[in-house]
């Protein structure tokens, strides 16, 4: 089912146990759970220490409670009667028994059929049938709500007709971290500015006639912000890692990629040609055994040293709500003198008091992570990624890498919009604004995470991420939680297999800077109403401990 994942994975279910093995101590977080103070460090260095000064570990609480034994078997069988049902009707369709509404391809005489496989069994007898809950037109920007446009289906999801109605609902949603997304007052006019000086497009790529002084600017403003010596920027955040990974590591490589890795990150990997091994999801053990064998092994059959080790991680995973090891990750790759290349797509803006990403959360140093990426259209409401690191890095990649090359340079309005963002961001405009904007989307985040926490729904994730995961298990549950929800008031966002593991289905909920505590609390009584009419309030896990601590007021 549609989510922006696009490969199917299998999950390391934590069950109230730390990674490490050690049973999850829930005694260790902070008093007030709170740490909204800015250091006054240029980079934000505090060498893996918490916000607070004490380990990194006693504020990183990530909570994955395991899939009850009966909602499993509940789940399964749902599946499969599912896939029972979808065999019968296929049977009477080929038979003309039951009409057959699917597309078909025109009789070619000894071809094999195109598109005949298992995913197109799923999406005809399984998929088609919630097929409402995905793709929804919406007709506004992506703000606290958005404006969604009415569909109906006469005939159980083959075709859906417009009714001409909108509704506004809450965006629970939407990767507006920040409320950037909105941006009349703060951007709009560089931006339009911008618009009428440079146009939208630039026809050319960066190495012909589309460097503009623009982009020079953005440049050297990400490696400002990140604390790095450099910045290339890219048009397409799925593109910096598709293009740009195949630039760093080639056959004789060896790549070590989390197993939940984004699917630009897979396909990054797979096309440098390097060998891929996958470890188990912020397994430390499972990664530092992969990369002991690795060293001593070297290449099969050969068993010369591998040309580079690369490891492949994600800042906050956007499925699970986990933050990467990152302090312990560090430390692996310096042990084993391996590289590192972080994305930090969901946690650059969101994450860290100086919005900086898991760097910054953690307190390390940026010069740690030797590839740093991120993307531009979550946090910052525009398009596109970069790429920070050494100043030979990003020579390296200027002169080598496709996406430089081959593809046209940013939409000036694009590059103006992230500039505009950053500089606020980093206090350069608009003083206060960029740091209120973090500290109430760190609210935010941990007001939804108790709310949800309290009402006794399983959630998934560390206490910070505002990729807030809401397990649902069945399939017919994730089409009615986001029906009844829309009904309500509030969209989000639902997922299911292949996206998520078959028995893991799952509603995700993206905070924003822009959503306020009457929003939060109306969307947690919707979540609550809805929860109670389902029946999905499955936890059986005591709240986390962190959740008794009182939290400070908004900062609105
Ligand atoms: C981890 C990660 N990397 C890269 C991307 C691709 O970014 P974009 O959507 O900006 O193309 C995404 C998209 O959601 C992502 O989650």
């Amino acid at each position: 089912m549609a989510t922006g994942r696009g490969e199917t994975r299998t999950s390391t279910v934590e069950n109230t146990k730390m990674s490490n093995g050690q049973p999850r101590n829930y005694t260790n977080g902070h008093k007030n759970g709170h740490t909204n103070g800015y250091k006054n460090g240029t980079n934000g260095k505090t060498n893996g220490k918490s916000e607070k000064g004490g380990r990194w570990q006693d504020d990183f609480e990530e909570y994955f409670e395991e899939t009850p034994y009966h909602i499993a078997i509940l789940t399964y069988l749902g599946y499969a009667l599912m896939v029972f049902i979808g065999h019968v009707r296929d049977f009477l369709r080929y038979y003309g028994i039951e009409q057959d509404k699917s597309c078909t391809e025109s009789n070619q005489e000894d071809y094999v059929p195109l598109y005949q496989n298992w995913e197109s069994f799923y999406t005809r007898n399984v998929y088609r049938r919630i097929r409402d809950c995905w793709n929804i037109p919406i007709a506004s920007c992506a703000g606290s709500h958005i404006d969604v446009q009415e569909r109906v289906t006469h005939d159980h999801g083959w075709n859906f007709e417009m009714t001409g109605k909108t509704l506004k609902v809450m965006n629970f949603g939407s990767y507006n971290y920040l409320g950037f997304a909105e941006n009349k007052e703060l951007c709009g006019r560089d931006v339009q500015r911008v618009t009428e000086k440079y146009g939208v497009g630039t026809c050319a790529s960066r190495q012909e006639l589309g460097y503009l002084d623009i982009h020079r600017e953005l440049d050297s403003l990400v490696a400002d912000f990140l604390g790095t010596e450099a910045a290339i920027t890219v048009p397409m955040g799925f593109a910096t890692n598709s293009m740009n990974m195949p630039a760093l590591v080639s056959k004789g490589c060896l790549i070590l990629s989390d197993e939940l890795n984004h699917a630009s990150l897979i396909l990054g990997s797979r096309l440098t040609g390097a060998l891929i091994r996958v470890y188990k999801h912020n397994d430390m053990k499972d990664l530092e055994h992969k990369l002991r064998d690795a060293v001593c092994e070297g290449q099969p059959r050969t068993h010369r040293p591998w040309k580079k080790i690369l490891i492949v991680v994600e800042g906050v995973y956007s499925m699970e709500g986990s933050l990467a090891r990152l302090p312990e990750i560090v430390s692996l790759k310096k042990k084993y003198k391996a590289y590192l290349y972080l994305d930090e797509a969901h946690s650059v803006g969101a994450m860290g008091p100086h919005g900086r990403g898991v760097v910054d959360h953690f307190g390390l140093d940026p010069h740690d992570v030797d590839i740093m990426m991120g993307t531009f259209t979550k946090s910052f409401g525009a398009c596109g990624g970069y790429i920070a690191g050494s100043k030979r890095l990003i020579r390296h990649l200027r002169a080598n890498s496709h996406s430089a090359i081959y593809s046209c340079s940013m939409s000036p309005p694009v590059t103006q919009q992230i500039i505009s963002t950053m500089s606020c961001i980093m206090g350069r405009t608009n003083p206060q604004e960029g740091r209120r904007r973090i500290q109430q989307l760190k609210w935010n985040t941990r007001y939804f995470r108790k709310g949800l926490h309290e009402r006794g729904f399983i959630i998934y994730g560390n206490k910070d991420s505002p990729v807030v995961p809401l397990l649902i298990y069945m399939p017919s549950k994730i089409a009615l939680f986001s029906r009844e929800c829309l009904k309500r008031g509030l969209g989000t966002v639902v997922a299911g297999f292949p996206a998520t593991p078959i028995i893991e289905a799952r509603a995700r909920f993206c905070l924003s800077a822009s959503h306020n505590k009457e929003m939060l609390d109306k969307a947690l009584d919707i979540v609550e109403e809805v929860g109670e009419l389902l029946q999905i309030k499955y936890s059986r896990q005591p709240v986390p401990r962190w959740t008794s601590e009182a939290l400070e007021p908004s900062p609105e």
